[in-house]
């Protein structure tokens, strides 16, 4: 791939677990476990061909509807994941960062998140970012909140706002020059957002491969990354 047809800022919708274990006569919670292992394969590709940031919704606003069980199980796949993985990631130069209310997170998970996060602030080849109990509506709503407050004490006048401004308060404003998405894949075959990075999506490339996420392994991915590069983009110009 050629840095022009590779995107700098791939976001994933990790979705299928739960029917790629129903369907094989497992529990949900085993859909995950190998959705997890995953991930470690996926974020070890991007860093090989040279992505900036990979956004990975592993969680969202609307997620904690689900029975407690399957809950407590995806808050120790994440440690789990922490565990293991942060040598290998601070030795390929990730930088490790959440976006979404994840304040709401078990404080088990919440500390090991931290530490990790700290431990992986140097990272400049990388961004890995965790959408973490993660709403677009609820990232946009509180940029508007602080923009607000910031009118009313005086510390700008609402005709200054501009779409940097919104920007810049959104929960994605550290990934900088990368916080708009190039190319988005939800596997599973569901063709929705479902909350997620709505604004940042504006003129993101989709796919939607029917492979469910514990089938999605590297070969799958370079496959959609060869339907990326196939794309014209032309962010309305000619
Ligand atoms: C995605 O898989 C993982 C999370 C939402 C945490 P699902 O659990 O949504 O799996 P399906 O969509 O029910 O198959
Ligand atoms: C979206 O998947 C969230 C994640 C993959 C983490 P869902 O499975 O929760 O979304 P819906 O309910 O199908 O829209
Ligand atoms: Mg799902």
């Amino acid at each position: 791939m050629t840095a022009s047809t590779l995107p700098a800022h791939i976001a994933i919708i990790m979705d299928g677990n739960g029917r790629w274990a129903v369907s094989r006569g497992y529990p949900r919670f085993y859909g995950h476990i190998r959705g997890a292992a995953r991930v470690r394969e996926i974020v070890r590709e991007c860093r090989t061909l040279g992505v900036r940031a990979l956004t990975l919704y592993a969680f969202s606003t609307e997620n904690w509807k689900r029975p407690e069980e399957e809950l407590s199980v995806l808050w120790t796949l994440l440690r789990k994941y922490i565990r293991r993985e942060v040598a290998e990631l601070k030795k390929n130069g990730i930088r490790l960062r959440v976006i979404g209310e994840w304040t709401r997170l078990p404080e088990e998970a919440r500390r090991e998140l931290s530490q990790a996060m700290e431990t992986l602030a140097d990272g400049e080849k990388m961004d890995l970012v965790f959408a973490l109990s993660y709403g677009s509506r609820a990232e946009l709503t509180d940029a508007v909140r602080k923009i607000a407050s910031e009118c009313e004490n005086g510390m700008m006048k609402s005709s200054e706002i501009t779409e940097a401004t919104v920007e810049g308060r959104l929960w994605s404003s550290g990934l900088g020059e990368h916080s708009d998405v190039d190319f988005m894949i939800r596997t599973s075959g569901e063709q929705r957002l479902s909350n997620f990075l709505l604004w940042q999506c504006s003129y993101a490339e989709f796919d939607f491969p029917d492979t469910l996420w514990p089938d999605f392994n590297v070969s799958e991915f370079r496959k959609s990354l060869g339907r990326y590069g196939a794309r014209k983009r032309r962010f309305g110009g000619l």
